[in-house]
């Protein structure tokens, strides 16, 4: 699994691995998407094959599913699980705070609802998207087919009277169709350059008819495990202030 890596993936495998060694027997877990991902589920695999370690995961996408299947890790329902002790996802982005943009994969809708489910949120990542502000990574938002040029104005209207770098909104494609979401739903990708105000834009967006969630997490990752190429790791923490406010170590 681990011969001739690329440094980029001994980063993510760096920070996979030291992810999985928070799982306990007997968790429920939220299994994140994307390439980061896909190695924390591998690295999960092999705990549950070696040390016959029990859990029960539920898989952020259709991607992530199939993966897990084949990893020999037992699939449930979020309805199934109910509740669940630990996620463990990706980020396209993380700023001091631990807040997040998430969604490169057109996921971030499950993402979002499995991270909000969870006790803990864990984010692998390597030191490229630790950022002192959110934005220069596109934000995806999931907006409902019908209608979504209207939505996609209504987004820009309100994008003007935001702190932002830029304001271009672009609907996603692959192959050059629109890319269509597991739940059915077209992502635009918001190039804002610079957020100075996320936790606002994250309220306003989802109250625009047609969207359906928002690419930003906030107050949701509770640990930021960095990989590096060297194979090591950062680990930055969120705290409770006495104001009750959480800060970043
Ligand atoms: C998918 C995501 C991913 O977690 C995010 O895009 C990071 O992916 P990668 O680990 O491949 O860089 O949010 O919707």
């Amino acid at each position: 699994m681990t011969d001739n890596l690329s440094p980029a993936d001994t980063a993510k495998l760096a920070a996979a691995e030291r992810a999985v060694s928070f799982v306990q027997d007997g968790m429920r877990l939220g299994l994140g998407t994307g390439s980061t991902a896909a190695w924390m589920v591998r690295c999960l695999g092999r705990r549950v094959r070696d040390e016959g370690l029990q859990i029960v995961g539920v898989p952020t996408s259709e991607h992530t599913a199939v993966l897990a299947r084949a990893e020999g890790i037992e699939i449930v329902t979020l309805e199934e699980a109910g509740w669940l002790d630990l996620t463990i996802d990706g980020a396209d982005e993380f700023d001091g705070d631990l807040n997040l943009i998430k969604g490169g994969g057109g996921a971030l809708l499950r993402e979002k609802i499995v991270a909000s489910a969870s006790d803990r949120m864990i984010v692998i990542a390597d030191a490229g998207k630790h950022v002192a502000q959110l934005g220069d990574f596109p934000l995806p938002v999931e907006v409902i087919r019908f209608g979504w040029q209207s939505t996609r104005d209504q987004i820009a209207e309100l994008l003007e009277e935001f702190d932002v770098a830029r304001r271009e909104i672009t609907l996603r494609l692959r192959d050059d169709v629109p890319f269509v979401t597991d739940e059915g739903n077209y992502i635009l990708d918001l190039e804002l350059g610079q957020i100075a105000d996320p936790r606002h834009l994250a309220l306003l967006l989802n109250q625009i008819p047609g969207t359906v969630e928002n690419g930003l997490f906030i107050d949701l990752c509770d640990l930021a495990i960095v990989g590096h190429v060297d194979g090591n790791v950062t680990l930055v923490e969120r705290t409770e202030d006495d104001d009750g406010f959480d800060n970043a170590v």
